[in-house]
């Protein structure tokens, strides 16, 4: 018998229902037949996984070095890009430059866009120079027709901009509700698998900062791209949230100038303030970026509140941990901030999620409040406890490596990080095992 399924939750009904009851959601009650199928069983086979040969995917080069670098070292034919952003951020100027970069070195690709115009697609294309015959543009919206199109041409990829504008005829809701997406998902994975052809899907993404759509698009597919970043600051952030074939966490850094996306080769330089003056509630923090250490600076403003409230406002750190670390000072170093306003703001619209980042907000906090500066050249990483502890953080090597690349000369760290820094060439170094120390050495 036939049942609806919320493809969400699971919950069962017998009718279908515009809202879920199980989980509250919209639209995601999708009849299933739940009758067995006659077929013949075949039996499961077994392999031992040391007979199973080791194959070294092969990667396909997009040239664009930051690009490459989040994949894991290229395209991966056969497998499911979702490259999700908000709107404007520069989605598909990224996919274009892909197709550019893969269509001059010989590739066919297909580019199936439902969102825009082939005129419109032509204008971009050429203010990013990717006039190149290899690249075929398909305006279609229907997905099944579009594959058996593609099939005849053996691109190495589709790009399909976005996902929420294809539909398969198969399922009479709208392009863009739960199951057109899902099932047009799984169409592409299995087209993927099948062809051997890479496929990157656009996915928008809502005010909540999800994919639209089911997290399930997330299941499906090999990997998962954020593209983000201040849509009025120049430069963007691809970061991948899953990668079956790379590590995830990784972040690649694009500016976007008039003629596209740029990679960034040294990101730490746009995270950074370019005044040579230190002035109060400024540090310069080193922090990471997956396996990348980043410099970026800190700036925190604390002023005396009229409200009987005080305002915390936070652009770029969690404000909870903000609150937590405003509150250990109070405590543990006696600077009040009850009285106080706190405005904490991380320079180039990147976020720091990282607690290596602690004890730079704590001192920038400090420092604002005091009304002093820090030493001059100086970067500080660190994570701070509830008890004003300052606990040693991870990948203290490589941050140090960056800050001193950048031309930094004193450093402020935790206690047991220094073990494994003997000798390096700082001029200055601070070595603290709780705020107090911190705040003493570095600003009192
Ligand atoms: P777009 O790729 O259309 O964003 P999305 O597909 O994510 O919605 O482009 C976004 C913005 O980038 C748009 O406002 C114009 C700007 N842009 C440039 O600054 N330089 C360029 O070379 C291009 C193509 C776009
Ligand atoms: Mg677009």
């Amino acid at each position: 018998m036939a049942k609806f399924y919320c493809q969400q939750c699971g919950y069962q009904s017998f009718k279908w229902l515009g809202r879920c009851p199980g989980c509250g959601s919209w639209g995601t009650l999708v009849e299933e037949n739940a009758t067995p199928s006659k077929k013949a069983k075949k039996p499961a086979k077994f392999f031992s996984i040391t007979e199973i040969s080791h194959l070294e995917e092969p990667r396909i080069k997009t040239h664009l070095s930051e690009l490459d670098q989040v994949l894991g070292g290229g395209l991966v034919p056969g497998s499911l890009i979702l490259l999700g952003g908000d709107p404007g951020i520069g989605k598909s100027t990224l996919l274009l430059q892909v197709l550019k970069n893969l269509a001059t070195k010989g590739h066919k690709v297909i580019y199936l866009s439902g969102e825009e115009s082939p005129q419109q697609i032509k204008l971009r294309a050429e203010r990013l120079n990717a006039n190149h015959e290899n690249i075929l543009i398909m305006p279609e919206t229907d997905l099944s027709s579009a594959l058996e199109a593609t099939l005849a041409e053996k691109p190495v990829l589709l790009a399909v901009d976005s996902i929420q504008t294809v539909f398969t005829p198969e399922i009479s809701s709208a392009p863009g509700s739960v199951s057109q997406v899902r099932e047009c998902t799984n169409k592409l994975l299995e087209f993927a698998k099948t062809q051997g052809v890479t496929v990157i899907l656009v996915g928008h993404v809502t005010k909540e900062g999800a994919l639209a759509g089911p997290r399930i698009l997330e299941h499906l597919v090999d990997t998962v791209l954020y593209f983000e970043g201040e849509r009025t600051a120049h430069f963007r952030i691809l970061r991948a949230v899953k990668n079956r074939f790379g590590s995830t966490n990784e972040i690649g850094v694009f500016e976007m100038t008039a003629k596209g996306l740029v990679p960034v080769g040294n990101p730490s330089a746009y995270f950074l303030s370019n005044t040579e003056k230190t002035a109060p509630g400024a540090v310069v923090c080193a922090t990471m970026e997956g396996t990348r250490p980043l410099l970026v600076e800190v700036q925190a403003l604390v002023s005396k509140t009229p409200l009987a409230t005080p305002r915390r406002t936070s652009v770029g750190f969690d404000p909870q941990r903000l609150s937590m670390i405003a509150a250990i000072l109070e405590k543990k170093v006696g600077l009040s901030f009850y009285d106080q306003d706190i405005y904490l703001n991380v320079v180039g619209g990147i976020k720091l999620t990282e607690p290596g980042a602690d004890l730079a907000v704590a001192m920038a906090l400090a420092s604002s409040r005091l009304e002093r500066t820090l030493p001059p050249k100086l970067f500080l990483f660190g994570e701070v406890g509830l008890t004003g502890e300052v606990r040693p953080v991870a990948y203290a090597e490589l941050r140090v490596k960056e800050g001193l690349k950048l031309g930094f000369e004193a450093l402020c760290a935790p206690k047991e990080n220094f073990k494994n820094l003997k000798d390096k060439p700082l001029v200055k170094t601070f070595c603290v095992s709780n705020l107090q120390e911190a705040l003493e050495t570095l600003i009192l």
